[in-house]
């Protein structure tokens, strides 16, 4: 039998586990989960009904991103834009209408039952245009600075190695490329008795990270303006210490993308402070960037989530002038 305590688990083990866990979300979204699925948890973090109903059941069905990125991730026509840890493909729709014909989009989760079904749910709403991989997010296999924009929906608490997974994001962005990326954050560290099973690990708290260690963390990777875009609540932030953040971070566009080169342009203020957060192992509330008296609020479609779809061009057309 395979252990199920983290204590004893290897980052290898905890890989596996979490791509068998993932598959079965693919392949039987309706069996029972200690996590949201589906198509109800994308209405209530505010995934449109009137989309979502235009789409084919499955593509929503095995939904179970941290939360929603959509309003805040900005693909712009033409750009290449890479979502990690892709799932059944439903963020990847929005992002390949954003970019359109010009632009390209690549998917790709450890799951090949998910890639399956994300590559199966894209081609009956005609889209053709998705790259998908089979593949560790601390492993990507793309070039060095070919994309625009990294997306992720749920992937840093999931992965052993966070510090790897920034890294390769890190590496295949252009210069000037950003990240934007909904995750599951802690207020402050978790205590250890809550940390003890695999079971802990799928459901989003056992690996995540406080708020503060992910925005050093992706500073110390080389990022600037690292900063969480909108946090709170959803039907994954069951424990009183997790909530849902959007965080954004860039590459800087000039000489600075090796965090140690010598002979790198000047560093912007933001950069040279995140680099003395990681160096000071800056963790616990109240990062720079961290706004202590920022509202949490609950995801929702009803409560107005912040700029919300109207402004945001993939849904231009998809949704009624009403939402528009
Ligand atoms: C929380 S789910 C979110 C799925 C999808 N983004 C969505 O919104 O429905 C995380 C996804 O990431 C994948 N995943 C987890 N760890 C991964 C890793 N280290 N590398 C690549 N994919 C991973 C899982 O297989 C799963 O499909």
């Amino acid at each position: 039998m395979r252990p199920t305590s983290l204590e004893q688990m290897s980052e290898e083990e905890i890989k596996q586990a979490v791509k068998d866990k993932y598959s079965q979300v693919a392949s039987t979204p309706g069996a029972k989960f200690h996590f949201p699925v589906g198509r109800n948890f994308a209405e209530s973090v505010g995934y449109p009904r009137e989309i979502l109903d235009a789409l084919p059941p499955s593509m929503s069905d095995s939904f179970t991103g941290a939360g929603n990125p959509q309003p805040y991730a900005d693909p712009k026509p033409g750009e290449t834009v890479l979502d990690l840890g892709c799932g059944a493909g439903l963020d990847l729709y929005f992002y390949s209408r954003a970019v359109g014909d010009a632009g390209t989009v690549y998917g790709l989760d450890i799951s090949e039952a998910m890639v399956d079904k994300a590559r199966k749910n894209l081609q009956a709403v005609g889209i053709r245009s998705v790259e998908m991989f089979s593949a560790p997010a601390d492993a990507i296999p793309l070039p060095d600075g070919c994309i625009d924009l990294v997306t992720a929906n749920g992937i840093y608490n999931l992965s052993p190695d966070k510090d790897a997974v920034m890294r390769e994001v890190y590496r295949v962005l252009k210069p000037g490329g950003r990240t934007v990326f909904a995750e599951i954050v802690l207020k402050s560290h978790l205590p250890k008795e809550i940390r003890k099973n695999i079971d802990d690990w799928f459901r989003c708290i056992g690996g995540a990270l406080p708020e503060a260690v992910s925005l050093s963390r992706l500073r110390a990777a080389g990022f600037h303006d690292a900063r969480i875009l909108w946090r709170g609540r959803n039907a994954r932030t069951g424990h009183k210490l997790a909530i849902c953040a959007v965080i954004r971070a860039e590459k800087y566009a000039g000489r600075i993308s090796e965090p140690n080169d010598v002979n790198a342009e000047a560093p912007s203020a933001s950069f040279r402070q995140g680099q003395a957060d990681a160096a000071m192992g800056s963790i616990g509330a109240g990062g720079p960037n961290v706004k202590q008296d920022y509202p949490v609020r609950s995801q929702s479609a009803e409560d107005g989530h912040p700029p919300c779809f109207g402004g945001y061009s993939p849904f231009r057309g998809a949704v009624s002038q009403d939402q528009d």
